[in-house]
């Protein structure tokens, strides 16, 4: 892995899996495997184990764990940058990198939004102790159309690194 002891030159702390990732991309990176199953489980219990507290507490530890995860990778990618590690690829130049980064965030960003509006809300509608209701129809749709925003969020997130940090 050649790029390993350029590294060194590039500003701020690097990352771990071997690529020209940061220590926050790497991070963050590894941190969408977790959080895609978890969430799918997440879904899965409430879906068919009517374990309707459980779901509440994955989700809100996901949407918290994510916010500070996200909040501290911005500032970093603000005070460092990313495109004198994004250089080096072979998908660089012809602006490929920038177009994949583009797709990501039509997908990430919304998915900010969809998920503080799905928490909140449920966290309002439903009772304490949550169980199915009047809200139960609505959840349900934004709470599907979060798990795919998340989903694409993720794989798009994925190739963006990969084509970006990774590929030589
Ligand atoms: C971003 C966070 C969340 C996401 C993505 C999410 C996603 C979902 C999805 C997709 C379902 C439907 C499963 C099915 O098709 O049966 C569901 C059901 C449910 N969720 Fe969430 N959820 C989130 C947060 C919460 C929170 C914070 C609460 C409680 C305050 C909650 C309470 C429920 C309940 C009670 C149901 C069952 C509704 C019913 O079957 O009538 N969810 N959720």
């Amino acid at each position: 892995m050649a790029p390993l002891l350029a590294q060194s030159d590039l500003p701020g702390l690097n990352g771990f899996l071997g690529t020209r990732g940061s220590l926050m991309l790497d991070l963050v990176f590894l941190a969408m495997f977790a959080v895609v199953p978890v969430m799918a489980v997440s879904v899965a219990l409430v879906k068919w184990g009517g374990r309707y507290q459980l779901h509440k507490r994955i989700q809100i530890v996901l949407a918290a764990v994510l916010l500070v995860a996200v909040t501290v990778f911005e500032v970093d990618i603000r005070i460092h940058g990313w495109r004198e590690r994004a250089e080096p690829s072979p998908y660089y130049a012809s602006g490929a990198v920038d177009r994949m980064l583009a797709v990501h965030l039509f997908f990430a960003i919304p998915t900010v939004l969809i998920w503080a509006y799905v928490v909140i809300a449920a966290l309002r509608r439903f009772p304490h102790i949550p169980v199915p209701g009047p809200y139960s129809r609505r959840h349900k749709f934004w709470g599907w159309i979060a798990v795919v925003e998340m989903t694409m969020t993720a794989v798009t997130g994925w190739l963006f690194y990969w084509m970006a940090f990774a590929a030589n």
